[in-house]
């Protein structure tokens, strides 16, 4: 039996996937590879891990055969908001640590799980219920990078037999490790905020919606789509896929109900115009239909969930 990769083990899902990882796994070597030395607590003491720069194709080649990969979860990336403040960065980093594993896979006939993001979608495509094969003109270098990366996927599993599988994530919502760097991040911090200080300035307008999942929906579809029969996975460069749309506005109201003196204010910035460009909600029937996927969660029982989660973790 090989061993399970997590690169970007330290970022917002791969600190919560590796745990969960090897919970499932406990027979098999997880990998939790960064480029940060820095591991979440819980990654930290189990092991093993390592460091990895994955824009390093020798570096990725060699962790490949010296743990025998079977299977990789490729996190590593680039968010949106500091792919524009670093755009040869983000390119870097999302298509060149994309290519190497990729062809780490392929060489070693491994699985891959690569996410792509609601950011494939521009100005162009519907905003409402953005269905599966609307216009992809992107207007982040993330987003390019998201619909290049999609479509190296789709070349992998066609010209080379890799079985990639990767769904697009809507903003995720995270207790264990905040996001950094994306649009998105301001649902997670608002939670957090409202916990530790009572207050929080939102980077997006009131009335700003985007689709949105909560953690453990993110990992239990990283789950579906590796376990499901490689003939339902028909879709090879990346499945819609969402839970909840809802308002900045909607988000604190809801905070309200649990914490009356919350006080949120909204102050735009540059991450309102990305914002802007992204649908409002998702079309994820073909994820239902092909593998199953069914979230758990909505805005009221994942308010309530992670309320729970950060208060305690707060409260310690
Ligand atoms: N959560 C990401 C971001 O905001 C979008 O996929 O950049």
């Amino acid at each position: 039996m090989g061993s399970v990769l997590v690169t970007g083990a330290a970022g917002q899902i791969g600190s919560e996937l590796v745990v969960e990882l090897r919970r499932r796994l406990p027979d098999q070597a997880v990998v939790a590879a960064d480029l940060s030395t820095k591991l979440p607590p819980g990654v930290q003491e189990q092991g093993p891990n390592i460091t990895v720069d994955v824009t390093d194709g020798a570096q990725i080649a060699r962790v490949f055969e010296e743990h025998g990969v079977d299977t990789v979860y490729h996190l590593a990336g680039i968010l949106s908001a500091t792919g524009e403040q670093k755009p040869r960065l983000a390119w870097n980093t999302n298509i060149g640590g994309l290519y190497n594993v990729l062809e780490a896979a392929r060489t070693r006939g491994a699985r891959v799980f690569w996410p792509s993001s609601i950011s494939v979608f521009g100005p162009d495509s519907p905003r409402v219920n953005t269905p599966q094969n609307a216009v992809m003109i992107p207007s982040t270098i993330y987003g390019a990078s998201k619909v290049a990366g999609e479509l190296l996927c789709n070349y992998y599993y066609h010209r080379f037999g890799v079985d990639v599988r990767s769904v697009r994530y809507p903003g995720i919502v995270s207790s264990e490790t905040l996001p950094g760097g994306g649009t998105t991040d301001y649902a997670a911090r608002m939670y957090y905020e409202a916990i530790e200080r009572g207050q929080y300035t939102c980077f997006v307008r009131r009335d700003t919606t985007l689709p949105m999942m909560y953690i453990p929906d993110a990992i239990k579809a990283a789950f579906s789509i590796m376990d499901a029969e490689s003939g339902r996975v028909t879709i090879r460069t990346s499945y819609n896929l969402t839970a909840m749309s809802f308002s900045a506005g909607e988000l604190a109201e809801e905070i309200w109900k649990h914490i009356p003196n919350f006080e949120c204010t909204f102050e735009p910035d540059f991450r309102q115009a990305i914002a802007d460009s992204w649908p409002v909600s998702i079309d994820d029937s073909l994820a239902r239909a092909h593998w199953g996927w069914n979230p758990d969660y909505d805005l009221s029982s994942m308010t309530t969930d992670i309320l729970r989660v950060l208060g305690e973790r707060i409260r310690k």
